[in-house]
């Protein structure tokens, strides 16, 4: 259903019954079509959780590189790859994406699944992804970027006024 590798429709999820009076929310895959979020709110969800499209902000604090790659991203460019925190995370698909391979090792994998060594091997995979986080939001030439498949509805590298305004005429009406 969104977040960071979702791939449930949306629909599916609420016809399950939600969980009891709790207010559900689309956890991402909107982009930035306010129509999506309209959508939702029609469907029922009390509300959408929007992450990539505030990426490509005049205000997010991250290399221009990073904005323009979400922008000119179409759906189909977003790929899962467990190589930076060693569960799934979607990425867009870049040179240096498609060098650093999509899937950890077959020893990772194993000692991923071992009882034994996974909270080790995975700390371990965290602790080295904060780095590759911190260069792919401030170096301009390191091209790593975390986006969600709305990619394909975000144009333009926007201020959070625009489309907070955008995003809230659309739930008013
Ligand atoms: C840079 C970035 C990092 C993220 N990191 C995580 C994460 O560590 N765990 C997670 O569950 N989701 C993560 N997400 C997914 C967000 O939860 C998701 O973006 C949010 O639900 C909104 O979806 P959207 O990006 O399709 O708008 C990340 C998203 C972005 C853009």
């Amino acid at each position: 259903m969104g977040g960071q590798t979702g791939n449930r429709s949306f629909a599916a999820e609420l016809s399950k019954g939600g969980f009891g009076d709790l207010p559900l929310l689309q956890a991402g895959g909107v982009g930035g079509d306010p129509q999506g979020l309209r959508d939702a709110l029609d469907m029922g969800y009390a509300g959408c959780q929007l992450g990539t499209r505030f990426l490509a902000t005049h205000e997010a604090r991250v290399t221009d590189s990073y904005k323009r790659a979400i922008v000119d991203a179409s759906a189909d460019d977003i790929v899962w790859t467990n190589k930076l925190a060693g569960t799934n995370s979607s990425v867009i698909r870049t040179a240096q994406v498609e060098r650093g391979g999509l899937q950890v090792n077959a020893l990772v994998a194993f000692l991923l699944q071992n009882r034994w060594t996974k909270l080790l091997t995975r700390t371990l995979m965290l602790s080295r992804a904060m780095e590759t986080y911190k260069r792919a939001a401030f170096e301009e030439d390191y091209e790593v970027w975390q986006a969600g498949r709305g990619v394909s509805s975000i144009h333009a590298v926007e201020s959070c006024e625009q489309v907070l305004s955008r995003f809230g005429e659309v739930a008013r009406a």
